[in-house]
């Protein structure tokens, strides 16, 4: 969920609403906002849908104008996307005001509670509690300054969970307060004003002065006497000041009609910018922000990379460079899965963890239970400053810049490329089996940016061929080696954007079984091995074969200068030669293009689809 606040002198309305578009990437199930209006009451409007519902829902029915407000834009986890259980919240006297991004888990008694005390619910989240647990603990407090924080703390004290909260009080004409646990928020700094948000997004048009909090942490913010934040005990906290290097432009979409189209173009840039002034003059990696010594690296006998959707894609093709690079073995795994099975781990593990966002609930309990069993933790991050690269012992951001659109592209390739960094630095440190190869993996490092310019420059007949397949209704990816999980990103995005139900498998295993779903005109997507690798180039060259002799449609990625794949394509699209461990970097671009455009032509919101978040800060 995406979460804004306001205190100052502007008029409320238009800076939570501003924020809100902003965050409306983390969900957007619905959206509300609570304004604190000079008569000392709470104005809230509510919707289900879109920002925009709300916005129609405000034209119609003009909330009085205020300087002191929050809103909330929804991902859906306690009861439906609903009116009624959009954020804000309400407290039974309608006094406190409340949003949420989290899951409280012990709601369930703590309503049972309130309602023993004949308190009526309107909602079915399980964030209504809070506001009617405010309600009273408000009540409580001593009067006068801080009064409205020292209720929060009251009530945080009681909740177990994950959350975010924000809450204005009908009384308090100066005062917000917002607390967090395991879930986001920053407090920006203005002359004269504070915005507390999700993410710095959330004010970047306003300041870009910002405040990171720490965990378990309450923050006030008020008119005249500024931010004060506490632990939940009530103990001064000081928080940690940070500037926003991120302009408001790049978080605008700059002509383009969907963020994503402007962040595939980034992908040159973005890639550029993971790699500036980390290969030294002689080749040699510079990672000198891995605070990681020599000795821990060196007594590191295994890897194991943890991750989420498409960032744990970026870790099977870790997988294949790490372990050729290194000979250490490296297991991938899904971070919700990774702290059930017990894994082994010890004091000579490298965790590294990757996730765009750096606040991914299943990624954060993964990167705990890793520190716990005394693993070293190494994260891959683009949001600078969010959970993840806190708690890890070490990161290596990817500085793609912002990424807005709910599926990731720019985000993904740069996490390939710190993953290799991080392999190459992991062997450069430990010694090395292939020393010429390294020197010329970073050399062909270097030639990626405008290798995927290349790709990019190349576009306009795959974006014609995404025309003529929106009406598939399912498709296949197939891959080997590395291009197997660029199947499975492939197959990703399809489902994420298009909605077309498409799997991604190795090449090889199609005959154990997927072969069976192939008919007369299946689209399936080959990603071809660059011809050096003769021999799995050979194997997947028949794959292509054996599918088409079932009918299927075929459609070729593959290098320039192929020509052994196109008597049996129906479509090649070509990409530069790069050698086998870099080639997911440019055969992901197309199906990154593919499914943009067919989504597009289905006539689906390419940036926001639908049941989807870009962070998903729950567990
Ligand atoms: C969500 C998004 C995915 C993303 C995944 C991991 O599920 O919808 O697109 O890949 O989270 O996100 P992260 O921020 O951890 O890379």
């Amino acid at each position: 969920c995406g979460i804004v606040g306001y205190v100052g002198s502007q008029d409320v309305l238009d800076v939570v609403l501003e924020g809100l578009r902003r965050l409306e990437y983390r969900g957007y199930d619905s959206a509300g906002v609570a304004l604190r209006t000079d008569a000392g009451e709470l104005a809230v409007a509510k919707k289900a849908g879109k920002l925009a519902n709300l916005e129609k829902v405000l034209g119609e029915h003009p909330l009085p104008p205020a300087t002191l407000g929050i809103g909330h834009t929804r991902w859906a986890t306690h009861g439906g996307p609903t009116d009624r259980n959009a954020h804000p919240h309400l407290s039974a006297d309608g006094k406190v005001a409340v949003i949420h991004n989290g899951i409280i888990e012990n709601f369930a008694s703590l309503r049972a509670e309130c309602e023993a005390q004949g308190i009526e619910f309107a909602s079915e989240t399980d964030t209504e509690v809070t506001a009617h647990l405010l309600a009273a603990a408000y009540a409580e407090a001593p009067e006068g300054p801080g009064r409205l924080a020292e209720a929060m703390r009251a009530v945080c004290r009681r909740l177990e969970g994950a959350f975010t909260l924000v809450a204005a009080h009908a009384d308090e004409s100066d005062t917000l307060v917002g607390a967090r646990r395991n879930s986001p928020l920053v407090v920006g700094v203005g002359d004269g004003e504070y915005f507390l948000g999700s993410d710095v997004a959330a004010f970047i048009a306003h300041t870009r002065d910002a405040l990171e909090l720490g965990q378990d942490q309450v923050v006030e913010i008020d008119r005249r006497r500024g931010v004060t934040v506490t632990d939940f005990a009530g103990a001064p906290a000081e928080p940690k000041a940070f500037r926003v290097d991120w302009d408001a432009a790049a978080a605008e979409k700059g002509g383009y009609p969907w963020f994503m189209l402007k962040e595939i173009a980034e992908q040159p840039q973005a890639i550029a910018d993971t790699l500036l002034g980390r290969l030294g003059r002689y080749g040699e990696l510079v990672l000198d922000e891995v605070r990681l010594s020599d000795d821990d690296l060196r007594v590191v006998d295994k890897v194991f990379v943890v991750a989420c959707g498409t960032a744990y894609h970026a870790g099977l093709i870790a997988k294949y460079a790490i372990e050729h690079w290194t000979r250490l073995p490296v297991e991938v795994e899904v971070a919700s899965e990774f702290r059930y099975r017990d894994p082994v781990l010890d004091r000579s593990t490298l965790v590294v963890v990757i996730s765009q966002s750096g606040e991914t609930m299943d990624t954060l309990m993964a990167l705990r239970h890793a520190k716990e069993q005394s693993a070293r933790v190494l994260a891959i991050c683009n949001a600078n400053g969010s959970t993840i690269p806190r708690e890890s012992d070490a990161v290596l951001y990817t500085h793609a810049g912002p990424e807005v659109a709910v599926a990731s592209t720019k985000g993904f390739l740069t996490q390939l490329v710190a993953c290799y960094l991080v392999g190459l630095f992991l062997a450069q440190v430990r010694g090395i089996k292939y020393e010429d190869e390294i020197s010329s993996i970073v050399a062909d490092l270097r030639t990626l940016p405008e290798k995927v310019a290349t790709v990019l420059e190349q576009m306009e007949p795959v974006r014609e061929l995404g025309r003529s397949l929106a009406d598939a209704d399912r498709m296949l990816f197939l891959g080997r080696h590395v291009s197997f999980p660029v199947a499975l990103e492939g197959a990703l995005k399809l489902k994420e954007l298009a909605y077309i139900h498409a799997e991604g498998f190795a090449a090889g295993e199609l005959k154990h079984g997927p072969i069976a779903v192939i008919e007369e005109g299946t689209p399936v997507i080959v990603v071809v091995p660059p011809r050096a690798r003769e021999l799995l180039h050979g194997k997947v060259v028949s794959n292509i074969q054996e599918v088409r002799a079932r009918g299927a449609r075929t459609i070729v990625i593959a290098e320039e200068g192929d020509e052994d794949v196109v008597a049996y394509a129906d479509h090649v699209i070509r990409v530069p030669r790069t050698p086998t461990l870099l080639a997911p970097v440019v055969t992901t671009v197309p199906l990154q293009v593919l499914a943009c455009e067919i989504a597009d032509t289905r006539g689906l919101d390419v940036d926001q689809p639908r049941n989807l978040a870009k962070s998903v800060t729950v567990e």
